[in-house]
């Protein structure tokens, strides 16, 4: 059964920044899948599902930057996302939006809250 449900991602200090941080919601077989981006004080968080074909949009552990730390970038092909709005910018899917997550942060640690399966 599916619902909604809120996940504590750990303390905001203890991600890069910027820098990312993997999570999935739910158990089984089709747990939802996705990532918060740190930026500063600033938090965002996305599916893990790329707007192009649906890929996993890494392919190493919390690896969703481009090398310069100025946007989110697909493995798969190379899409990049914008890091606040999650707009394609550049790549196969330009104008196509990754899915934002709600993310919050209370006291310094982060929060999101999402479907327990895809
Ligand atoms: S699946 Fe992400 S760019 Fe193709």
């Amino acid at each position: 059964m599916s619902g909604a449900a809120e996940i504590v991602i750990g303390p905001l200090s203890a991600i890069e920044d910027p820098g990312c941080r993997e999570f999935q919601i739910g158990e089984g077989d089709w747990p939802f899948r996705g990532f918060v981006v740190r930026r500063a004080d600033k938090v965002y968080a996305y599916q893990n599902f790329c707007a192009h074909v649906g890929h996993p949009l890494n392919w190493m552990p919390d690896g969703f930057l481009t090398r310069d730390n100025t946007a989110i970038i697909c493995a798969s092909h190379g899409a990049q996302y914008e890091i606040d709005t999650g707009l394609c910018f550049r790549g196969p899917c330009v104008g196509k939006s990754l899915c934002a997550v709600d993310v919050a942060v209370r006291e310094g640690v982060i929060y999101v809250t999402g479907p327990t399966s895809m």
